[in-house]
């Protein structure tokens, strides 16, 4: 073990979790592979070993959580996210259905639409917060239209899934605080987001029918609902918000993309790259492991960094330059291999539509105020109150 650089950073400080950057270049300096001895956890903080370890799953499995806490990681055992083939494959079929590519079509319509509304009625007004009023409202509009949950959980799974990120950390003040509405989550999801009480057409629904065909052991239905829940809100939030931000300080960058909307895609994959919304899961070590010739033993929990791998300059040249040509479609911010995000669809049609909706009408975005959201398992910013320049009023 004495191979293994060790650091006693701590990633879930409130400045750490503001700005972990400097930490990350710091560790991805330090090796390939670091023990943090704060947590017991090997971080990986370059973009190669981050990758290696998602495409193999048999030694890095996720079936005994990939969370921080170890009592966490025993509760939510079983969860999509924290499972392995064959259980991972049967879930993933079910939960992803209504996720695939080719059923976007169906929401496309819907979302355009949405999109369409808030941004006419925000670029009327001509200052708003991007993330309150802008990137909230398609998530928690129409996502959660289409989960179909009943109404009193509705209002409530920002604050839900908010709290089950904060948990996704160490047992520190933010986990303590985030504790009971993460069981009032999983209260409600056992006794009231049943049949009978969902959109018999959402996908919570489906979930049910899919057991009652018997895809699907019946008790794993409400658990897989976090699935829908948990990662499809401020995830998706914080990226909107991550773009908007990067394009008030880089206007030269939205002029080229509202020159050329094909970019559009390429600008989705740059800032996700250069601020991903996820920073870190962690996998464990089913068997005694070399990383890049440094031993560690079976049972070890593994971070994987991937807002650090995002921005390694061994792949990335110049990482921290925000360049929608760049095309750095190979990411890590959506995870890879088994576990990549089964929603990444509907989030790139979600930004998509707002992107080309804002495209239409801004030309400038300028920042007045930010506030950065402190979560466990979340980095962005919560806060991001924007002025607009339309081509009319330049
Ligand atoms: C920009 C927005 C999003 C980001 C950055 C993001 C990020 C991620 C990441 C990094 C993973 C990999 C987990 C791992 O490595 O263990 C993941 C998995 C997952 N995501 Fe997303 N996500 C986003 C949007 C969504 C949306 C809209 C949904 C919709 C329901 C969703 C549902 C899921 C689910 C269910 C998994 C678990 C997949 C599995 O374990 O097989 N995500 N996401």
């Amino acid at each position: 073990m004495s191979d293994v650089p060790v650091s006693d950073v701590d990633l879930f400080t409130h400045d750490a979790r503001v700005d972990p950057y400097p930490i990350y270049e710091e560790l991805r300096a330090l090796g390939p592979v670091v023990h943090l001895s704060r947590y017991d956890l090997y971080a990986l903080a370059r973009y190669e070993q981050v990758r290696a370890a998602l495409m193999d799953w048999r030694t890095f499995t996720s079936a005994r959580g990939v969370f921080v806490d170890p009592a966490l990681n025993a509760q939510l055992e079983g969860i999509t996210l924290c499972s392995d083939p064959p259980d991972h494959t049967m879930m993933r079929a079910v939960l992803g259905r209504p996720l695939r590519q080719d059923r976007m079509r169906d929401v496309a319509p819907r979302i355009e639409a949405e999109a369409d509304r808030v941004v006419s009625k925000l670029v009327d007004r001509g200052r708003f917060d991007a993330a309150t009023e802008l990137a909230e409202h398609l998530p928690m509009t129409v996502v959660s239209d289409l989960v179909g949950l009943p109404d009193q959980g509705r209002v409530q799974m920002l604050k839900w899934a908010a709290a089950i990120w904060d948990v996704q950390g160490p047992a520190n003040e933010r986990f303590t605080n985030a504790m009971p509405s993460v069981e009032e989550f999983l209260a409600f999801a056992v006794n009231d987001a049943v049949p009978g009480n969902i959109d018999p057409d959402g996908w919570a629904a489906h979930l049910y029918q899919a057991a009652d065909r018997g895809e699907l052991p019946r008790e794993k239905c409400p658990v897989m609902m976090l699935d829908y829940v948990t990662p499809s809100l401020d995830t998706t939030i914080l990226a909107i918000t991550n773009a908007i931000a990067l394009f008030a300080q880089h206007p030269e960058q939205w002029d080229r993309l509202r020159a050329d909307r094909s970019l559009i895609p390429h600008a989705i994959n740059e800032s996700l790259r250069l601020e991903s919304p996820v920073p870190q899961f962690s996998r464990v070590l089913t068997e005694d492991h070399e990383i890049d010739g440094v031993p560690l033993p079976a049972g070890s929990r593994v971070a994987l960094l991937y807002g650090s791998a995002n921005r390694d300059e061994r792949h990335y040249p110049d990482p921290t330059r925000f360049d929608i040509t760049r095309r750095p479609s190979d990411h890590l911010a959506f995870g890879r291999g088994e576990h990549v995000c089964v929603g990444m669809h509907l989030a790139r049609l979600e930004i998509t539509a707002l992107l080309h909706r804002l495209a239409d009408r801004v030309s400038r975005f300028e920042i007045v105020a930010s506030t950065p959201m402190i979560n466990n398992g979340l980095r962005g910013l919560e806060h991001l109150e924007v002025t607009v320049q339309t081509d009319e009023t330049r």
